[in-house]
């Protein structure tokens, strides 16, 4: 049989030499059966050093909500380009920006720059301490904001080590991070609001802010109870705690307001990532005026040389306008387009008898592959995605997809984008129709 992937192995096999691992981001190693190497993309489609190409619902990780390579992005990069790639200092671009934040994203009354998200998540964190002269920030089980020390507290527990329901541990995926970071964390099961309030009544007066994902996209795209996110509104109103949209996913993909517009609240502070940028290193912390008045007066410190970059101010300012644009149509149908897809793939998963159940929005979903015996209906919670979901056959299910041309992300996320249509998701599913009948078929052999 013919390898599809030769260049791919031979680049890698090359990089392992110069780059640690061969990989620039651990995650990308997951991708089977070799880490996969590209050469351009366009609109909804990426190819391969091979020549395969795919339909993409990686999409960079979310962040390529705009599709690959949109030319007025590519425009707007050059010209900049042309004007100075870097000052280190103002420009009436990084305003500009910051207006189309303020008059899109319900908390936005000012705004701060940064390069990932990663990095806002700890300046929002600094900033609620800063701002409350508390200590402990509380998270949900399962979430991930980023890969810093404190962003990945309570990430992906084994089931042997992650403690009671009433009160998960703050365990670290990562060797070399600072003990006493853990001890600085409340961690919560997510969509158990009565959990939630046992738990900040336990920590009163400590907690300076909650930190959540409207939509947890990270852990099986687990869509908030009823009450969920009005209980955390609540929580901190009532004990002084600032209460942190981590919006890195849900931001744009719901619209020009973000989750926050779709859900009808506002935040504290919000964390812009990925789309923000449509692909370039770009991410924002915005908030309401008191949360940041200690970035205002200085007493919170927030730097960075490449703050402002432009090159990543003018493929913001495109994409914002893009969205603008775009006006009601959007997030709708972004949004159909994705429950097209995973009405068509739950279709598929029945007629091959695969207990394949895709969960989420729409825009943004997860294809829950149930184990044996499981029960059916959403995933709730962290612990019940673990005890629920079939690793080794999604894998497989998803290599089999990769073959046909198909591409998701490896731990089971799928994000549908701007660029793509429904010819598009009409191709996938027929794609889709041979590696389901395929995997069927070899998972059973094996
Ligand atoms: C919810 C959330 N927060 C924070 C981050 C970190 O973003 P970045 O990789 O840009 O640092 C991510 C990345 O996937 C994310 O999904």
């Amino acid at each position: 049989m013919t390898d599809r992937y030769t260049n791919s192995r031979r680049l890698y096999e090359r990089a392992t030499k110069s780059i640690a691992a061969g990989v620039n981001s651990g995650i990308r190693k997951m991708e089977q059966p070799v880490p996969l190497y590209f050469q351009y993309g366009n609109g909804p489609s990426v190819w391969d050093v091979d020549g395969n190409e795919y339909i993409d619902f990686q999409i960079g990780q979310g962040a390529l909500l705009y599709g690959h390579a949109p030319a007025g992005m590519a425009d707007a990069i050059a010209s900049q380009a042309r004007l100075g790639t870097h000052w280190a200092a103002q420009s009436e671009l990084e305003i500009e920006v910051a207006e189309r934040l303020q008059a899109m994203i319900p908390g936005a009354e000012l705004v701060r720059f940064n390069n990932s998200a990663t990095e806002v998540v700890l300046s929002a964190l600094r900033l609620a301490r800063g701002h409350t002269g508390r200590a402990l920030i509380l998270k949900f089980e399962g979430a991930y904001h980023g890969w810093a020390d404190e962003g990945l507290v309570g990430f992906c527990p084994p089931p042997d080590k992650w403690g009671d329901d009433e009160s998960p541990t703050h365990l670290h995926p990562s060797q070399g991070v600072i003990p006493e970071v853990l001890d600085t964390f409340v961690v919560c099961r997510w969509n158990d609001p009565d959990h939630l309030r046992r738990q900040v009544e336990k920590y009163k007066g400590q907690i300076a802010a909650i930190i959540f994902e409207p939509i947890m996209c990270n852990t099986c795209c687990m869509e908030p109870v009823t009450g969920m996110i009005e209980t955390i509104r609540e929580l901190c109103d009532r004990e002084g705690m600032l209460m942190i949209a981590d919006e890195t996913i849900t931001g744009f993909r719901f619209g020009p307001g973000g989750a926050q517009k779709h859900f009808g609240f506002v935040p504290d502070l919000t964390i812009l990532g990925k789309a923000i940028g449509g692909g370039v290193p770009f991410a924002a912390l915005v908030g309401k005026q008191s949360a940041m008045k200690k970035i205002i007066d200085g007493t919170v410190v927030h730097a960075g040389t490449l703050n402002g970059n432009p090159l990543c101010l003018a493929a913001s300012r495109w994409c914002l306008d893009h969205l603008l644009s775009l006006g009601d149509s959007h997030p709708e149908t972004v949004i159909k387009l994705g429950q097209k897809l995973m009405n068509g793939l739950r279709a598929l998963a029945d007629q091959n008898g695969i207990p394949l159940r895709p969960q989420g929005p729409g825009s943004v979903f997860h294809a829950v592959m149930l184990k044996p015996g499981c029960a059916e209906g959403p995933v709730r919670d962290y612990r019940d995605y673990v005890r629920r979901q079939d690793a080794p056959r999604w894998a497989h299910l998803r290599r089999c997809l990769l073959e046909d041309g198909v591409r998701a992300i490896e731990r089971g996320l799928w994000f549908v984008s701007l660029a793509h249509r429904e010819a598009d998701v009409d191709e996938a599913l027929e794609k889709a129709a041979l590696s389901f009948a395929r995997h069927a078929k070899e998972w059973a052999a094996s």
